[in-house]
């Protein structure tokens, strides 16, 4: 089979990640690259060995198999949908934008059609927690009755990048509305609680630092959801889940398996893999390896457009909530 040309938009942080995850994969090529920064997009060329183009020729050269998008998140629908019009499959990172209505004035143009659109919750496809549920629904811990995800960055991001992110709940929290749906399903109600604990910038935002959230799900499943911008000990990624015959964890992860044993502390391993360039690094190579399946019509489990809507509608539910002190019911149409 031959491979599968793919134009990346967005050579940031991000966009550094998916190329090298394009360039890895036996089955796609890095064919163009496109940056309104177009210093990035040409030295992202030069090391990849491709096309630096304009976002637009991206899809109108006519060599690109399938897009991925990493450009900032006010550009997510309106690359999906330019991509869904030029009839080239789409992956497009998280969030999918930061205005319902705006998702929502293009949702039958790209589920109208047959153009694969996949969204980046590259969480689910973690092998850490690919694990963690198989064994959660393996049968080993009975019913699942609770779920608990603790999701706690190393240190908060620059103030300029807190200013555009649409709030905690929306830009961090929002891979978590997805993991909690990934595992039970349907979310019919919301109640959350954000403080400002240690930042002084974020609260002039008008955002929080310090999140807790609980999800009841269709099936009366809870979910607990805690996130903070800082954490001391690293970037804290755990998740547990109690069953009625048990309870599965997945704890965060450390390069190596070493425990150093002295006399002033015992089984002390090295520090958490830092932040999600290193510790989800997996992740995104295997997000792309299933949206390959995909395009061939091979069986396939990507997040749905659907899927990053109800993320942003569990967001906007959870900053509703903690401003106004009540419990919020979602809506599931
Ligand atoms: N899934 C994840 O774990 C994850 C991690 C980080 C970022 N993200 C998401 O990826 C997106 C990018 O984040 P980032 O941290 O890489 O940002 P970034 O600022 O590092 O990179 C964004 C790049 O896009 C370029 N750009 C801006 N507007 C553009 C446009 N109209 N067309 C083409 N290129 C444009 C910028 O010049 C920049 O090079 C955001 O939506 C973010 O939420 C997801």
């Amino acid at each position: 089979m031959s491979t599968i040309r793919m134009g990346l938009i967005g050579t940031g942080r991000i966009g550094q990640v998916h190329a090298e995850s394009i360039a890895g994969l036996p089955e796609t090529t890095l064919q163009r690259v496109a940056d309104i920064d177009t210093a990035s997009a040409k030295s992202t060329a030069e090391r990849f060995g491709c096309h630096a183009s304009s976002p637009d020729e991206i899809f109108t050269a006519g060599d690109v198999d399938a897009v991925l998008v990493a450009s900032p998140t006010m550009t997510h629908l309106d690359l999906m949908v330019k991509s869904v019009q030029a009839g080239i499959p789409v992956l497009c990172e998280k969030p999918i934008d930061l205005e319902i209505a705006k998702v929502d004035a293009v949702r039958d143009i790209v589920n109208g059609s047959d153009v694969p659109v996949a969204i980046g919750f590259n969480r689910r496809f973690d092998p850490h927690f690919q694990e963690f549920r198989r064994r959660v629904f393996s049968g080993e811990i009975g019913t699942l009755e609770q779920l608990l995800i603790t999701s706690r960055d190393p240190e908060p991001a620059s103030t300029e990048y807190l200013a555009v992110s649409g709030g905690i709940f929306r830009d961090m929290t929002i891979h978590d509305f997805d993991m909690a749906r990934f595992f039970v399903g349907d979310v019919v109600s919301v109640s959350a609680q954000g403080y400002n604990q240690f930042s002084d910038d974020i609260k002039a935002l008008g955002d929080f630092d310090s999140t807790a959230v609980a999800l009841r799900s269709a099936s009366d499943q809870l979910v607990l959801i805690s996130n903070s911008r800082h954490a001391a000990h690293g970037f804290d990624q755990r998740m547990e889940a109690l069953g009625d015959k048990g309870m599965v964890r997945v704890d965060n992860v450390t390069d190596t398996e070493v425990r150093v044993y002295t006399a002033d502390r015992v089984e002390a391993k090295e520090p958490y893999q830092n932040f999600f360039l290193e510790r989800y690094l997996d992740s995104y190579r295997l997000e792309l390896a299933e949206f390959v399946k995909l395009l061939r019509g091979e069986e396939a489990h990507c997040p749905t457009f659907d899927d990053g809507r109800m993320a942003l509608v569990l967001a906007d539910a959870a900053t509703e909530s903690a401003q106004s002190g009540q419990t919020v019911s979602v809506s599931l149409d």
